[in-house]
């Protein structure tokens, strides 16, 4: 999680010559020292201040983490840090990140893992002489060791983090003769287990700096006056024209001259650069309040997207899922739900039976998986470190991968035997809604693709689109009303049937982590079997029962609770006089509710979350892309 950037300004202003598609080592393409333009040439493009590049990006990065931020600049011979705890706005306000210029910077926004939220655990980290600075993102896994190991040397530590081993170890091998910051890197990567991306800076190696990454993203932004290092294309979308990854293990170099890139064992490597898809990357917030509003709300037309996608990718992904002997999904949290809403597509259109395994407990399956095996991975950002863990140990296996994701590039799509991309755009709220909704939209056409019914999906899920947009324009102020009145519960349940309790486990997810009320969603058959005893006078109880077959079945568990003194909050096409609230929605085929059902469940998380002064976006301890284990 944690988002790292750093920015280094071409003192040439724009290149020489017109980028080429896919040409391999972007610094041939920029002017060298000797042709440099002059002064008046750079004014004249606005040559960029290197912070003011990397506090842009930082903001656009604040979604992988906002618990401290920092950057670090040049400055007399050494490296200058300024860092603190809070949102990069704050850290901007409290030690004027603002003031520091430069033409190379590195910056960094935390999400804490080991060590506290504290000033001293916030990145950059330096070694003890200030020359070396490191933004990290990622898990040493054998910090301890090489940490006991710089003590033994006498080296002091000023914070509790993992990172800063880097640093001091860098500094180590250039002090040990390793001509050059790149080299070191590659010294120190070799002593590193765990997976990571990193960028440093040397105060000896005027404008350069180096990142490297090993199963955590890192990619290259190319602009008209610089280049970039970033976690992500959000930090740098604004400026760059054209992006390329950084192969996993490998070590980009960037300088004022341009970029190269050298794998593990130090020989130059060629990568291609590809067009920044900048209109996947507009995150601007159109007059809504919270990103999480616009984005539940641009959930019809993301559904009518869907609906039009392309016919042979379906296909092809649908024939390695039938030809498969066994078909797993892994997926965490909201992607999870999706998961398990697929799996009932595909059980019902398709007769295709299949399992869902969690991203963090799928490699205790492992030994069970087969070149007859099809694992499809289910993530937004493609990157969750639990989803793609297993996904290797599936490929080591021999299995094919079917990678369902939305980030133009990532890792999961990088893996992916088959790639079937969402294309609903970034999603900046930490509260996945419009991805979701996309997830089950893809599960719908894949599973009718495998019934060779995909034109029969094709106008379900665009009529779908339509009711929904209705549905979500009718509701609106009702569910705002609703949360008001139920803002100070302590305790939600959230119960559903068949394909439907999903639907009541991601309705549970949104509450809790946007709202911090407690929410627990099950199949409504389990709620007898110990849940019902925390059910006392006016509980909340959210009842996802439409009329389809879990109906009848369901509406006996509403009135199991009902009877306890549940408040039940009924989400159903039929009218119920069991319900306290009635939340209603249109009559579809029974395998759309969860696309109509889930949509007022976000919207009444939404309200609540803001009506309790939460920032739906920025939920508490959370990230929206979760690159530990
Ligand atoms: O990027 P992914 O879809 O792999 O993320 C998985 C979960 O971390 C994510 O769905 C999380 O549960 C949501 N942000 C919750 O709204």
């Amino acid at each position: 999680m944690c988002g790292i950037i750093g920015f280094c300004r071409w003192d040439g202003g724009e290149p020489a010559l017109a980028p080429e598609p896919n040409c391999p080592l972007l610094g041939q393409m920029f002017r060298s020292a000797t042709t440099m333009a002059p002064e008046s040439h750079l004014e004249a493009h606005g040559a960029a201040d290197a912070v003011a590049r990397v506090m842009e990006g930082l903001h656009h990065l604040e979604y992988r983490g906002y618990d401290s931020a920092g950057i670090a600049v040049p400055h007399n011979g050494v490296l200058m840090v300024r860092k603190d705890v809070g949102h990069i706005n704050e850290v901007d306000t409290q030690q004027n990140l603002s003031a520091m210029t430069g033409d190379i910077a590195i910056g960094h926004t935390r999400w804490a893992t080991h060590g506290g939220v504290t000033q001293a655990n916030a990145h950059p980290h330096t070694d003890a002489s200030g020359r070396v600075a490191v933004v990290h993102n990622g898990i040493l896994e054998n910090y301890l060791v090489l940490r006991r190991e710089l003590l033994a040397q006498g080296i002091l530590f000023r914070s509790e983090t993992d990172t800063e081993v880097i640093p001091h170890l860098i500094a180590l091998e250039l002090q040990n003769g390793h001509p050059c910051l790149e080299d070191a890197v590659r010294a120190v990567c070799a002593q590193f287990e765990g997976s990571y991306a990193f960028v440093a800076m040397h105060a000896g190696e005027q404008g350069k700096m180096v990142g490297v990454r090993l199963d955590n993203p890192l990619v290259v932004g190319y602009a008209e006056d610089g280049a970039y290092l970033a976690s992500d294309v959000l930090a740098f979308s604004p400026h760059a024209t054209r992006m390329a990854q950084v192969g996993d293990g490998e070590i980009a170099v960037i300088t004022q001259e341009g970029v190269r890139f050298i794998d593990a064992e130090g020989c130059e490597v060629q990568r291609k650069t590809v067009p920044m898809d900048c209109k996947w990357a507009d995150t601007a917030l159109n007059g809504f309040a919270h990103y999480m509003q616009q984005e539940i709300l641009a959930q019809p037309a993301a559904l009518e997207l869907c609906s039009m996608r392309e016919h042979k990718e379906l296909i092809d992904a649908a024939f390695a899922i039938l030809g498969a002997r066994q078909v797993v999904f892994t997926a965490c949290g909201t992607s999870r739900h999706a998961a398990l809403i697929g799996r009932y597509l595909f059980s019902k259109v398709a007769h295709k039976f299949s399992d869902v395994l969690m991203g963090s407990e799928f490699g205790y399956f492992a030994p069970a998986l087969g070149t007859d095996t099809v694992v499809i991975a289910v993530s937004q950002s493609g990157e969750t470190a639990d989803v793609v863990e297993g996904v290797k140990l599936a490929k080591q296996a021999g299995a094919r991968v079917v990678s369902v994701v939305n980030r133009p590039s990532c890792l999961l799509a990088d893996m992916g035997d088959y790639v079937l991309r969402l294309k609903c755009g970034a999603e900046v709220g930490v509260a996945a809604t419009k991805t979701f909704m996309c997830q089950l939209a893809v599960f719908h056409m894949l599973a009718h693709a495998m019934a060779n019914r995909v034109d029969e999906g094709r106008v379900e899920l665009s009529h779908a689109g339509e009711l929904l947009y209705k549905m979500l324009h009718g509701l609106n102020y009702s569910l705002e009303r609703l949360a008001f009145s139920l803002k100070d519960s302590g305790h939600f349940y959230y119960i559903g049937r068949g394909i439907n309790f999903a639907t009541a486990m991601e309705g549970a997810l949104k509450m809790k982590e946007i709202s911090y009320i407690h929410a627990e969603g099950m199949p409504a058959g389990e709620l007898k079997h110990g849940t019902l005893a925390l059910i006392e006078q006016g509980t909340p109880v959210v009842a996802v029962c439409p009329n389809d077959e879990t109906y009848a079945d369901t509406m006996n568990n509403v009135m199991e609770a009902r009877a306890r003194g549940g408040y039940i909050i009924g989400i159903s096409d039929v009218p119920s006089d069991s319900f306290d609230y009635s939340i209603p929605i249109p009559v579809v085929s029974p395998l759309l509710y969860p696309l109509l059902s889930v949509a007022p469940l976000q919207l009444l998380a939404y309200h609540m979350s803001v009506l309790r002064g939460c920032n739906p976006d920025m939920p508490r301890n959370l990230a929206k892309s979760v690159t530990v284990r």
